[in-house]
């Protein structure tokens, strides 16, 4: 897919890697990218960026009215990136089941919720593609992290499912899996484990980055970083011993 020209949305542009997207997008050409936020005032910073090319864009995954309304307000959008995501760790027999839930909810059906919403836009639009923001989290029930592991394996099959439903349509559908990267959300992990701590950290500028080359050279499954590449290679190799890698954590 080549970024000159198109027109992206990003989910969860606010902070994290959803707003080093926004930047990454813009500096390789993005004619536009809607910048979506469950909070749009918080999009002030990244509106600034550039006011002339950032729209901000109220989207809450988890509320229906709101992605329907994107939808309709971003009717111009060619590249659809499902960053948003939440987390909530603990471990799955004694933690609140409301946690587990809420992380379901959020980064499987809300996500497969914005999908729904997008897929007759960008088909209108003339096909397009769809990035959806997975984790190397996706390929071990790793024990500290409750219902996150388990909810982007459900996303990674969902992306293969997609995938084919959507070729047809005009429509690549990407899956970027990310290792540790410096955001609030893996401070907060390590706060909760501090043995994650041991692992490698990426900005989230080189994330969005090698996001971006991914997806202009049409890879399927985009590994950002060099401990992501580590363990995807793992992960093909023998999923058994990764499982044990992890077990500890
Ligand atoms: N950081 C990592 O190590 C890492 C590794 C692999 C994959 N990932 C994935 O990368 C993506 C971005 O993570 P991050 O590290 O940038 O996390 P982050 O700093 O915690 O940011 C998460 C973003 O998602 C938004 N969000 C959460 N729930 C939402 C909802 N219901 N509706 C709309 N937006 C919602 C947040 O909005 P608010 O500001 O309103 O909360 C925020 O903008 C996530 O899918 C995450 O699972 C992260």
């Amino acid at each position: 897919m080549r970024i000159e020209g198109s027109t992206v949305l990003v989910t969860g542009a606010n902070r994290g890697i959803g707003r080093a997207f926004v930047s990454a997008f813009l500096a390789r050409g993005a004619r536009r990218v809607h910048a979506a936020a469950r909070n749009p005032a918080a999009l002030e910073p990244v509106v600034a960026e550039a006011p002339d090319r950032v729209v901000p864009l109220a989207l809450d995954l988890t509320d229906p009215a709101t992605v329907e309304a994107a939808a309709e307000a971003a009717s111009d959008v060619t590249l659809l990136v499902n960053n948003a995501g939440t987390h909530g760790m603990g471990h799955l027999l004694d933690m609140d089941l409301g946690v587990v839930e809420d992380v379901m909810r959020t980064n499987y059906l809300g996500t497969l919720r914005v999908l729904r919403a997008f897929a007759p836009v960008l088909e209108r639009n003339g096909g397009g593609a769809v990035a959806n923001v997975i984790s190397i989290g996706a390929f071990a029930g790793t024990p500290s992290l409750g219902g996150y592991p388990a909810s982007k394996a459900a996303l990674h099959l969902m992306t293969q499912a997609v995938r084919a439903d959507l070729a047809p349509r005009g429509i690549a559908v990407h899956a970027v899996f990310p290792g540790p990267v410096d955001t609030d959300m893996f401070d907060y992990a390590v706060r909760c484990e501090p043995a994650l701590g041991e692992f490698p950290r990426t900005s989230a500028a080189e994330v969005a980055a090698a996001v971006v080359d991914g997806l202009e050279a049409g890879e399927e499954d985009i590994f950002p970083d060099a401990f992501a590449a580590e363990i995807g290679r793992e992960w093909r190799a023998d999923p058994k011993a990764l499982e044990r890698r992890l077990m500890h954590i």
